[in-house]
């Protein structure tokens, strides 16, 4: 990774006694208020260990799901269990992410001692990047790392705005560290060998990763339900499928972009269709690109398959981000699971989007054969449209600021007393 970015195991960085304030992403599905898929909080662990290890104090902020004040079944008491269990110890939970109790707790921590507070989208002033939170989060402790990645590319308080006023320094965890390293290689590869997989249910989510991969791509394989609104912009009928009608002109602008820069842009050749948008519904594969009346594109179909799969073979650096069908449902999984495999079996640089499509990955039992699987949907997107990352951003500037600042110290001499 490159030497512009602070990492959490720099030598320079002492965390030894510190309380250090970890911003993690515990954003994680909750299923009868348990936790439902463990994958971030298993994510974090190596740099919670790590700090712990090095004897800091530990701090942990997260927030989980979108409520709009404090709610009960949203609270992370779940997940502190589950992240006791992995780390053999205690997890202190605050009654509240913010105030005078949390304050204290944090003052009163041991080196060792783990301290999350509660969901820290109870507080109002998280999603407004509010400097009154920003600051009282930062006068927590004496280091700030951020390894949410899932959730860098949100400026909120404990993502971004408490950076800028935390005492010490500012480090990204190893969890950030590896996906930003991931990602950038896929923005980094050469175009010749580059093959971007893309799906998903609609267009408008893909317009900006579309714009930013289609240049950067040898090929570009679109499935999934966005892939009928493509088809529909070049005249094929597509039956009832999903069509975003107010996005035709953008899918022609993407094929006109994928033209103009030579790029191989490869659409549906067949389909696994159904009459209606149901689970139990009779599944009929359709040759050929158009539709007929009355069927609706649920999945990519066999001879696509094939041709993807050769695709993605000939890749040297891969990107997935979006399932080609409704794989939740077995009669339907077929295109998506098809990719995974071909995933796995790549001997190229194989990288997943978050979301769905990491999801596949681990349901089709290929996840371990592939070289990154990223915890970020939104973040990991937003990425690859190569905007920056707010998260990110922050920790360079404080980790910059505090470095200026020592080496004016380092310039004027010892002080006088
Ligand atoms: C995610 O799950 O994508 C992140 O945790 C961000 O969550 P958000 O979309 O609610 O900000």
């Amino acid at each position: 990774m490159s030497a512009e970015f602070p990492l959490i195991d720099s030598p320079d960085l002492q965390l030894s006694g510190k309380r250090v304030m970890v911003r993690v992403d515990f954003n994680v599905p909750l299923e009868g208020g348990r936790v439902a898929d463990e994958t971030r909080v298993v994510a974090a662990l190596p740099t919670i260990e790590y700090a712990l290890r090095a004897g800091a104090k530990l701090i942990l902020v997260s927030h989980l799901g979108r409520p709009k004040g404090p709610d009960e079944s949203l609270s992370l008491a779940p997940v502190g269990e589950v992240l006791a269990g992995h780390l053999g110890r205690e997890v202190l939970l605050t009654d509240r992410p913010i105030g005078e109790g949390p304050a204290r707790l944090a003052q009163s921590l041991r080196a060792g001692e783990v301290l999350l507070l509660e969901n820290i989208r109870f507080h109002t002033g998280e999603e407004k990047n509010s400097e009154a939170l920003s600051r009282e989060l930062a006068a927590l402790a004496d280091v700030y790392v951020n390894d949410a990645f899932g959730a860098a590319h949100r400026a909120h308080s404990s993502t971004a705005g408490v950076a800028d006023f935390v005492e010490g320094d500012a480090a990204l965890g190893f969890l950030m560290a590896a996906e930003v390293k991931a990602l950038s290689r896929v923005l980094n590869a050469p175009r010749a060998g580059l093959v971007s997989v893309l799906g998903g249910a609609k267009v408008s989510d893909k317009i900006e990763v579309l714009r930013s991969l289609i240049p950067r791509s040898e090929k570009v394989l679109v499935g999934g339900a966005m892939a009928y609104t493509f088809l529909a912009a070049q005249g094929y009928a597509v039956g009832a499928s999903r069509v975003e009608a107010d996005h035709l002109d953008t899918a022609r602008e993407l094929l006109a972009l994928a033209a103009a820069r030579g790029t191989e842009l490869l659409l549906p050749s067949d389909h696994r269709c159904a009459a209606s948008f149901s689970r139990d519904a009779a599944v009929e594969v359709v040759a050929g690109r158009s539709i007929p009346d009355g069927l609706l594109g649920l999945d990519i179909g066999p001879d696509t398959e094939a041709r993807f799969r050769a695709a993605i073979a000939g890749g040297r650096t891969l990107l997935w981000n979006g399932p080609m069908g409704v794989f939740e449902w077995p009669a339907l999984a077929s295109g998506t699971f098809a990719i995974a495999e071909a995933f796995a079996a790549s001997e190229g640089y194989t990288v997943v989007g978050g979301g769905d499509s990491a999801r596949a990955a681990n349901e089709s039992g290929v996840a371990a054969r592939i070289d990154h699987i990223s915890t970020g949907g939104g973040a990991s997107l937003e990425f690859l449209e190569g905007k920056a990352l707010p998260g990110v951003e922050a920790v360079v500037r404080r980790h910059a600021a505090l470095a200026a600042r020592r080496a004016a110290d380092a310039a004027a001499g010892p002080r006088r007393r």
